[in-house]
């Protein structure tokens, strides 16, 4: 079963993997064996994040890509396949965030955040599936949402829009793609410590200490939980699931508060 060779001979593309979650996936999966590459926006943050992998014994490819543009993220793609041979995962992980009262955000705001997050994905999803259609090991998309795109998310709502429309959209593409023998799955990971996201979202605004309160088991989680759930879900102990959001967050979605 949870064997250290289990994503042995699988090719990972991660979108946004230069740092953060998906940095943290990108180490899970080389330790596991497979083959990945980092797709992100920034040279500096690739060329760093190649040199953490590297020191793990881990290696890597980079490709610079900013998931905004279609053309771009089908050449990273195209690329990969190229170089490696195969594409086997799609982890769909690149996204953009602020918060900002929706009175006051700017078209070009929502639409900064709905390209980097839902337009991203559906990019990704697009021009990786002739490819994973062909994986031997049977393909897998898993894309990184939140449970704030299904209960709503006041003051981002940019951002759950988005991360609603990923989980619909991959709930079609499970239906649409599982014949082609490709999974498509989401995480919804809850407040994750050491991330951009709650630093910037949490820390920075002073909503630390409620964020943790408004989880059932009152502690943020770590990068390598959401990393653990992307193992699983691109490996062969998943291969009879597909559709799933899987919920890494502590129990934040119940709306737990701590008396
Ligand atoms: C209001 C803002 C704003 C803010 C940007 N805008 N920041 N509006 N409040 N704080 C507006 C700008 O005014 C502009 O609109 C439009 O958004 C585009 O801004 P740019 O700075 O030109 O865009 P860009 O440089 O491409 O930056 C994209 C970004 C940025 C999304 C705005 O924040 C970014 O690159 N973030 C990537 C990293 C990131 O966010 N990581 C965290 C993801 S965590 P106008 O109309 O003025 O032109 C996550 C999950 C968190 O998503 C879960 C926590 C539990």
């Amino acid at each position: 079963m949870f064997t250290r060779d289990m994503l042995k001979g699988r090719v990972a593309f991660i979108t946004g993997g230069a740092g953060g979650i998906g940095l943290e996936i990108a180490s899970t999966y080389g330790r596991l064996g497979a083959s990945v590459v980092l797709a992100s926006r920034n040279q500096e943050r690739l060329d760093a994040a190649l040199a953490t992998l590297a020191a793990e014994g881990i290696s890597a490819m980079a490709l610079r890509t900013d998931v905004r543009y279609y053309d771009e993220v089908k050449s990273a793609i195209d690329t990969t396949v190229e170089r490696l041979g195969a594409l086997d995962i799609l982890v769909n992980n690149a996204a953009g965030n602020f918060y900002c009262p929706t009175a006051d955000l700017t078209p070009n705001g929502w639409r900064t955040v709905i390209d980097i997050d839902l337009n991203g994905t559906f990019y990704g999803c697009h021009a990786a599936y002739e490819h994973l259609k062909r994986s031997s090991f049977g393909g897998s998309i898993i894309s990184v949402i939140t449970m704030l795109g299904v209960s709503g998310w006041p003051g981002a709502a940019h951002a759950g829009a988005a991360k609603a429309g990923i989980l619909s959209l991959s709930r079609s593409l499970a239906v649409e793609w599982g014949p082609d023998n490709i999974r498509v799955n989401t995480i919804s990971p809850g407040p994750i410590g050491d991330t951009e996201g709650v630093r910037r979202l949490y820390q920075e605004t002073g909503r630390e200490e409620l964020e943790r309160k408004k989880t059932a088991l009152g502690r943020f989680g770590r990068k390598a939980d959401v990393a653990n759930a992307a193992a699983y879900l691109a490996s062969d102990l998943a291969s009879y699931v597909t559709g799933d959001n899987m919920i890494v967050d502590g129990g934040r979605w119940l709306k737990y508060v701590a008396a």
